[in-house]
């Protein structure tokens, strides 16, 4: 209820609109109430007086009502479908918007589908709501003021037994209520279930195909789809029993009213035609009645998505800018780790107390095996996350000191798997900086060993890549990444396995590229081959969330430990493979 409130408020600034629509509706509402009056007049003076003459003007009046009725409903509904279009703008916007600004722990712990289920499903649940819903409720409660008195005027006695009846529909309503409401949340749960597993599952194609696991996805998916259908057969069952319900009561009411009715009749107390015109105005209002039921169980529907909705517009991030953050525009590039600890979820701590500091323009090597705590320890530099315990210092000041669009804005950074936009080539390179002349665009595909793949296409760097475009592969998409990492000219490079996917030649390639670029900043590469990093300043060794080492490549192999063995692993494999090569 609160949250309907809410709602509401969105369409405060469109009062004008809406006070016109709530005036179009009080016309159509009004436009329908001559109707049983023109049968009564025509039942009860023209037929019995043979007053032929007047059908004629009874044609043009009713003809007159329904051509302004109509008028006035196009012009409403016109008014509606423009005030709940306005509404899901305003709303896909505000949660889009908010979405972008949530952190990344929001995204850990939710499937995509689910959210995008928000954004979409919800809000046109609600959209629906507004234009279809708080319409019939607004125009029913206007028909009720205005034909309750009509009845009571017309005929006191039979007015009673209308009346009488409306009670009964709020007892049986009630009855229902409660499993209607729970019925519609169990729907928009499943509902969610099964948006969140298609997306997945869509996502994941090339694994569902690479197992084998075709059917039993589909099978999976069947049972979802199943529960939705029982459910919503559940749903629609206890509609229909409501509506029965609802169907035998004002039928029942009806009925008395003509037993009655005709009784006064018989007396003389009522003309026929009064009587009809009587049936016709309680007609006016057993079509709310039973309508309210309908928007009860529409409204019920809508709540759980208008919760949803404000739910997420309500989570706050927990990665913001405090409210007295440093600018920090020129970023030196020193970091420190003061005895950081990390967890996702802070009970399960994924880093343990780690300690060090970088100067800036040093290279500093991440090795260690996967699950290590590699990613996570870079990570916390660009304050995807923010430490459980200690501290990260850039330039000497806590990242939860600084200005997030500054750490981000001279932090690069390429992800372990690289992500492309269906936009062109040049879009996807300049998408940190969009304000790019073409040379430094140039220049940043041309370090990144790219530039010259990208002239071969026909349409250069306005290429669009992804579903309409050119296809690349694992080594061209990272090193378009590179390519865009570095073109914000940041003053610390995160490379994140950033050249795992490539083969020795390519990786030789661009590695000879990222020299060139890591020049002059404080960079952070995290590689497997150690091939790669054997040149650091230093290489800091990871396991179990541990540092266990920090030194040069010379230094750390005369050692026994994680680094040794690893240096051991590689440099033999290298060698079986030359054997192999030689031996043919
Ligand atoms: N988003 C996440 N939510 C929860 N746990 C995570 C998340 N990312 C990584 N982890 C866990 O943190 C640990 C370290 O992961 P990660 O930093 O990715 O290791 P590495 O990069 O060295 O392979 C792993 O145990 C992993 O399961
Ligand atoms: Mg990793």
């Amino acid at each position: 209820m609160n949250n309907l409130g809410r709602l509401l408020g969105y369409l405060k600034p469109y009062r004008a609109r809406v006070a016109l629509a709530v005036l179009l509706m009080a016309l159509v509402t009004l436009s329908t109430l001559p109707m049983p009056r023109i049968t009564q007049y025509v039942l009860d003076v023209v037929l019995p007086g043979k007053l032929y003459r007047m059908l004629v003007v009874v044609f043009w009046l009713i003809l007159g009502l329904y051509l302004f009725r109509g008028i006035v409903s196009f012009g409403l509904n016109y008014l509606l479908g423009w005030l709940g279009q306005r509404i899901v703008f305003d709303l896909r916007f505000q949660s889009y918007r908010h979405l972008n600004r949530l952190s990344l722990s929001y995204y850990d712990k939710r499937q995509t589908g689910k959210i995008m289920a928000r954004v979409i499903d919800d809000i046109n649940v609600i959209q629906y709501m507004i234009t279809g819903g708080f319409v019939t409720l607004i125009t029913d409660i206007l028909t009720l003021f205005v034909v309750v008195p009509v009845v009571f005027y017309m005929e006191w006695r039979l007015a009673w037994i209308a009346v009488v009846i409306v009670p009964t529909y709020v007892v049986i309503y009630k009855l229902f209520l409660k499993r209607i409401r729970s019925l519609s949340v169990q729907l928009r749960e499943k509902w969610d279930a099964l948006i969140g597993a298609l997306q997945e599952k869509i996502a994941g194609i090339t694994v569902v195909k690479a197992f084998n696991r075709e059917d039993y996805e589909v099978e999976r998916f069947m049972t979802t789809v199943k529960d939705n259908f029982t459910l919503g057969m559940t749903q629609a069952k206890l509609n229909r029993i409501l509506g029965l319900f609802v169907t035998i009561i004002s039928a029942g009411g009806t009925g008395l009213i003509y037993w009655y009715g005709a009784g006064l009749v018989l007396d003389r107390a009522l003309q026929p035609g009064e009587l009809i015109a009587f049936v016709g105005y309680i007609g006016y209002l057993y079509g709310p009645a039973l309508r309210l039921v309908d928007f009860n169980i529409q409204a019920q529907w809508a709540g759980a998505a208008i919760d949803r909705v404000f739910e997420t517009l309500d989570t706050r991030p927990e990665i913001m800018d405090a409210p007295d953050a440093v600018p920090l525009t020129e970023m030196r590039g020193a970091v420190e780790f003061r005895d950081v600890s990390f967890g996702y979820d802070p009970e399960k701590p994924v880093l343990h107390h780690v300690d060090f500091a970088v100067e800036p323009g040093e290279m500093i090597a991440i090795v260690g095996p996967s699950g290590a705590g590699k990613t996570t320890l870079v990570n916390l530099i660009a304050r995807f996350y923010d430490v459980t315990e200690g501290a990260v210092l850039i330039d000497g000041l806590d990242v939860r000191q600084i200005r997030l669009e500054a750490i981000r804005r001279q932090i690069g950074y390429v992800s372990q798997e690289s992500l492309l936009f269906s936009v062109t080539l040049r879009e996807n390179i300049a998408y940190g900086h969009h304000d790019a002349t073409d040379d430094e665009i140039v220049m940043a595909a041309r370090n990144a060993d790219l530039h010259d793949y990208i002239m071969s296409l026909p349409d250069g760097y306005a290429t669009k890549i992804g579903e309409d475009g050119v296809k690349l592969s694992v080594g061209q998409k990272q090193r378009l990444a590179i390519a865009r990492a570095t073109l914000t000219n940041p003053r610390i490079l995160i490379l994140d396995d950033a050249t795992s996917a490539l083969d020795s030649e390519t990786e030789a390639n661009v590695q000879a590229a990222l020299e060139e670029v890591m020049k002059g900043r404080t960079n952070f590469v995290i590689a497997h081959r150690l091939s790669t990093i054997m040149h650091a300043d230093r290489i800091i060794v990871m396991d179990g969330g541990r540092i266990v080492d920090i030194g040069r490549h010379d230094d750390l192999v005369q050692r026994p430990g994680v680094y040794k063995n690893l240096y051991d692993e590689q440099f033999r494999s290298a060698q079986d493979k030359a054997l192999a090569s030689i031996l043919g």
